[in-house]
């Protein structure tokens, strides 16, 4: 069994951030997503992995991989040269996957408990793929199912107008070789992207057997703002241990679960967990609240941050009350002389905000 992550895209939706970094390496709990994903494939036990990367981003998720040795695992890159669709990064990995069966990662999904036991149910059962669904409340933005009460899948549609179901394809796919006889009869979608859904419904019109499960655990699909930031609370919230390696003064409050790493300094603030705060970052005369990751060597000084995500090198100062927030790279953000009470931003790399 091999894996393939896909990890090419151009992430239209979090604009401008991903302008220089890749989605697929937006931190969670200070760990860029796509560790997550090759965590929850080592311990499903597969150790090839190839990895779709695009023009843009490729180096950068080379950079932050490298050659898998951390994972345990052989990696092989491929460049994917344009973001032609799921099902045209399966084409363009066919000399990678041979006639192996493999499992297909959307580089921005993650599960709750893995995919360990859905990787035994396919080698054990054999079907001919194996999808995963979620119940959600707005299918249209998702490839939709039509299952039967077994669990086989009868019909899908790639974001329909009128969902016939609420259950949205998770970006977690099993699939035997048999997969790329369906591609290759399938055409682009009107979005121009040869879609994996409408190859899953190809193998389905050829009377192949595909099983489904619907998941009952979180999903977490990273793509926009809000999803990141729910991400981040479901992963703190989950995983973080208490863990505290940097400086506390005498005068700050260390509360719950939180992650303070080497070379860090908090002086004469309060930390109320579950909070990450990387290498190197200051935390002066502040308060940061809960499912809250600052990445390294960011400094925070008379401000009040809580549920936001705040990317390296960031300088805030003075900001009352930041929240629900999303901060790229080397950010500054500081008070100007009119206070004002909340405050709910997307900011990009390089910008500097003065409110
Ligand atoms: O997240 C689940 C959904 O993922 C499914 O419900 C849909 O059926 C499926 O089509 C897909 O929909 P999206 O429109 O959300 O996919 P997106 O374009 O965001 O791409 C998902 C990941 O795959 C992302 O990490 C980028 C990568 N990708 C995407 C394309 C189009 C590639 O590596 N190559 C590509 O050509």
């Amino acid at each position: 069994m091999k894996a393939l992550i896909l990890s090419g895209g151009q992430g239209t939706r979090l604009k401008p951030l991903t302008n220089t970094i890749a989605k697929q390496l937006l931190p969670i709990a200070n760990n860029p997503i796509i560790f997550y994903v090759l965590n929850q494939i080592k311990e499903a036990g597969i150790t090839d992995i190839g990895i779709i990367i695009s023009p843009e981003t490729g180096n950068l998720i080379r950079e932050a991989v490298g050659d898998g040795t951390r994972w345990g695992a052989r990696i092989t890159y491929i460049l994917q040269t344009e973001p032609a669709g799921l099902a045209h990064a399966v084409k363009t990995a066919n000399d990678f996957l041979g006639s192996s069966p493999f499992l297909m990662f959307l580089g921005d999904n993650l599960i709750q408990g893995g995919v360990r036991d859905f990787v035994s149910e396919f080698t054990r059962d054999t079907p001919d793929a194996l999808i995963l669904l979620k119940e959600v409340a707005d299918p249209c933005l998702f490839g939709v199912a039509n299952v039967d009460k077994n669990g086989e899948v009868i019909h899908l549609v790639e974001k329909p107008k009128q969902p016939q179901t609420n259950l949205a394809l998770v970006g977690i796919y099993l699939f035997s070789p048999v997969i790329h006889q369906a591609i290759a009869q399938i055409k682009p979608s009107w979005r121009g992207e040869l879609e994996i859904t409408d190859a899953i419904q190809k193998l389905l019109d050829m009377g192949k057997r595909v099983r489904s499960h619907v998941l009952k655990g979180w999903w977490l699909d990273t793509g926009k703002k809000d999803d990141l930031l729910e991400a981040n609370r479901v992963v703190l919230d989950e995983y973080l241990k208490r863990n505290v390696k940097g400086e506390i003064d005498p005068t700050s409050q260390i509360m719950g679960r939180v992650e303070v790493e080497e070379g860090a300094q908090v002086v004469n603030s309060t930390v109320r967990g579950p909070v990450s705060i990387a290498e190197g970052c200051k935390i002066r005369n502040s308060f940061i609240g809960p499912f809250t990751s600052i990445g390294e060597s960011t400094i925070v000084e008379n401000s009040c941050v809580e549920h936001s995500v705040i990317l390296e090198n960031c300088h805030i100062y003075g900001i009352a009350r930041l929240e629900d927030s999303l901060l790229g790279k080397r950010v500054k953000l500081k008070q100007g002389a009119e206070p004002h009470k909340a405050m709910r931003l997307m900011v990009g790399d390089d910008a500097e905000v003065e409110l």
